[in-house]
């Protein structure tokens, strides 16, 4: 999402006469786009302008931080962080180009004053910007914006706000122009899916209409909420070619006591009824989720209500994550952090282990078998082999003498092994 969002940011003030450069060191203007998730997140935007503090000493220079982490910490950043010359949270980016250009004007006569952008609104949806896209395979669209969830450990809807969905005669307007510039794949985003509602239009209808424009090989999203899964998405995804057969499905925990205290709204006995109605109307599709470990007051019997859990699900992957207490949520106000961080890293080692093991074992089942892959580039470990996704998303390595046409291009490749992270074609 913060990807999507540095687009719309470029588009906005490209607009306004601003020029971009590759060369920070020819740049009056730097922007870091922040999250704010989990701590870890925060950490690198510190470490990242304090990087940044060197580079201000040595010539004039507006540093501005924009995103989750400027909304959520407000003016405590811009006054822990001198450098810091300009705020402005995900709503309010039309604001950005009158903020940077007072503030250069302000720099120039000396004067160091600060600027915010920071309110949140319920409506903006950036209608009408059409993002200035990274170049490649992939293009994001966001189809709504915010959350109304306030699962009680996320800070995602104090920093991005209330939900809303954009109209989707725009949202079909940008996968008409991405496929007109060459975008195979479109990945619509949104902090939970299946709330999208415009009018007449629910989800399933909109990444059908958007699987329909021709040119699109594959259509994505991220990511539906296991509370609400409707019928007639699952329906989409089983019959519509370009709809590719994955979903991300966060699980958080596999025990009902905390999932209730993180106010999830769903059992662990619910989300493996919703795996298996997934699973019977789409045989190959892939899953993959989220899992936090050492939420407030999580005992072993919760943990091990979440291995068993995992072990039974045989979800095809699953990215793990210690709590991270974040400032405003519910659970920051109402309980606890109370597991110990070495606890809390234990408990992610184990699930991490079974995970992968899970993993593999899923892969293995592709071995023998021939597969569309969709070319994303080169393999990070060699440039000599080729990279790219099957349907399910998994990666595929090759060597790029077995065939490789390129980024873009729609291969078959016939796999013949198979680790945790990887599929190797030929
Ligand atoms: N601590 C740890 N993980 C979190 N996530 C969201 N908030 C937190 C938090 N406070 C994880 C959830 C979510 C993913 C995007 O990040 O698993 O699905
Ligand atoms: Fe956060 Fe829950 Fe909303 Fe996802 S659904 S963004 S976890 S509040």
């Amino acid at each position: 999402m913060n990807e999507s969002d540095s687009e719309l940011v470029r588009s906005l003030l490209k607009q306004q006469g601003f020029v971009f450069t590759e060369d920070r060191e020819r740049a009056d203007v730097l922007l870091v786009n922040t999250c704010a998730i989990r701590e870890n997140a925060h950490n690198k935007i510190y470490a990242h302008l304090s990087e940044l503090k060197a580079v201000k000493k040595q010539r004039p220079l507006v540093v501005g931080v924009l995103g989750c982490m400027a909304q959520n910490l407000k003016t405590d950043l811009a006054d822990k962080e001198p450098i810091v010359d300009v705020l402005a949270g995900p709503d309010s980016y039309r604001q950005l180009p009158s903020l940077l250009t007072t503030a250069l004007e302000a720099q120039e006569q000396g004067l160091a004053q600060k600027r915010f952008a920071l309110d949140l609104s319920e409506y903006e949806t950036y209608e009408g910007i059409l993002p200035d896209r990274d170049s490649g395979v992939n293009a994001w669209i966001t189809v709504m914006r915010g959350c109304d969830n306030f699962c009680s450990f996320c800070v995602v809807p104090y920093t991005r706000g209330r939900e809303r969905s954009r109209d989707p005669e725009s949202i079909l307007d940008e996968a008409r122009d991405a496929a007109a510039r060459g975008f195979k794949q479109i990945t619509l985003l949104g902090q939970n899916v299946n709330s999208y509602r415009y009018g007449e239009w629910d989800f399933a209808r909109l990444i059908t209409a958007v699987a329909d424009v021709s040119e699109i090989e594959r259509v994505r999203f991220t990511s539906p909420h296991p509370k609400d899964f409707p019928p007639a998405l699952i329906e989409a995804i089983a019959t519509h070619p370009r709809v590719c057969k994955h979903i991300h499905l966060p699980l958080q925990s596999g025990s009902d006591r905390i999932l209730e205290l993180m106010g999830r709204t769903y059992t662990g006995a619910e989300y493996l009824a919703l795996v298996d109605r997934i699973r019977r109307a789409i045989p190959d599709i892939v899953l993959t989720t989220d899992i936090i470990c050492g939420f407030c007051s999580e005992s072993d019997d919760d943990f091990q209500a979440t291995f068993r859990l995992v072990e039974q699900a045989q979800l095809d992957s699953a990215y793990i994550f210690k709590y991270s207490e974040r400032k405003n949520t519910i659970a920051a106000r109402k309980y606890a952090d109370d597991i110990p961080d070495q606890v809390k890293g234990q408990r992610v080692s184990k699930l991490v282990e079974i995970q992968r093991a899970i993993t593999a074992e899923r892969n293995r089942r592709y071995i023998g078998k021939t597969l569309p892959v969709l070319i994303e580039g080169d393999a990070t470990r060699s440039p000599t082999q080729g990279m790219g996704k099957t349907d399910g998303n998994i990666t595929v390595v090759w060597d790029k003498s077995t065939g490789h046409p390129g980024p873009g291009a729609m291969v078959t490749k016939h796999i013949f092994d198979a680790s945790a992270a990887t599929l190797y074609g030929e």
